[in-house]
């Protein structure tokens, strides 16, 4: 079943990468300072590597946006109010318990669903909500004329940083989570060869 077109694996492939260099240079940042500490690249790389990445990040965010409209990929990410909260349940309780019993997917990948629904909400919420926030985030911590000069008698640069770490860091947690549940396909391999190979292997009957 072909699912993952040559543009999404690209952009998917860049995306990953960024994300790694940008989690890299943003934890070195957050507990280097400016004179002898390094962790892994010095302070000042990190900031320089950290921007660069940054706006090639924007950039590929936008495309992967705007082709998931033209090309119909988004439509994988319509939620439906319809049984959302019980399918997700479904979902749940297969990865906590049905499993390990050697049970059935719930539901089960087709041309006309990518995604099971808590991937469906994880994605929806890492790419729509996640990203953007980031993005905006991080934009304003480059650009701090920009930024609000108070909110809740606050600075607004500090109120800004603190959205952009914690969003760094559920973005952070999204990405071990979603490289485990990669492993959860019909083998421990088989979504990862599909991202490379644009086709995703069934589960056996
Ligand atoms: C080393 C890092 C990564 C690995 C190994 C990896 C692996 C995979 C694999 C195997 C799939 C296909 C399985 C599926 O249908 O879910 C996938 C899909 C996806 N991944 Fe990743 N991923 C990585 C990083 C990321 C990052 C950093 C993001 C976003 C911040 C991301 C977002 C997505 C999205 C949105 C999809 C679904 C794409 C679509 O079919 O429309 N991934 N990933």
């Amino acid at each position: 079943m072909y699912l993952y077109p040559v543009w999404l694996r690209l952009w998917h492939a860049l995306n990953a990468v960024l994300i790694i260099i940008l989690i890299i240079t943003g934890i070195s940042m957050q507990y280097t300072d400016k004179e002898d500490s390094i962790f892994i690249v010095s302070f000042a790389s990190a900031v320089k590597l950290h921007n660069i990445t940054a706006i090639v990040l924007t950039i590929s965010y936008i495309f992967f946006v705007v082709m998931n409209i033209a090309t119909g990929n988004g439509k994988y990410y319509r939620l439906k109010r319809k049984n959302f909260f019980s399918d997700l349940v479904k979902q749940m309780r297969y990865y906590a318990y049905g499993m390990f019993k050697g049970e059935k997917h719930p539901f089960p990948v087709s041309m006309e669903r990518k995604f099971n629904p808590l991937q469906k909400i994880t994605y929806v919420l890492t790419m729509y909500v996640g990203l953007p926030l980031i993005i905006i985030s991080g934009l304003g911590l480059m650009f701090p004329e920009i930024t609000v000069k108070k909110a809740f008698g606050v600075s607004g640069f500090i109120l800004t940083d603190i959205l952009h770490i914690t969003t760094g860091f559920f973005l952070s947690l999204f990405l071990v989570v979603h490289i485990y549940t990669c492993t959860l396909g019909a083998r421990p391999t088989s979504l990862f060869r599909g991202m490379l190979s644009g086709y995703h292997e069934p589960e056996e009957d």
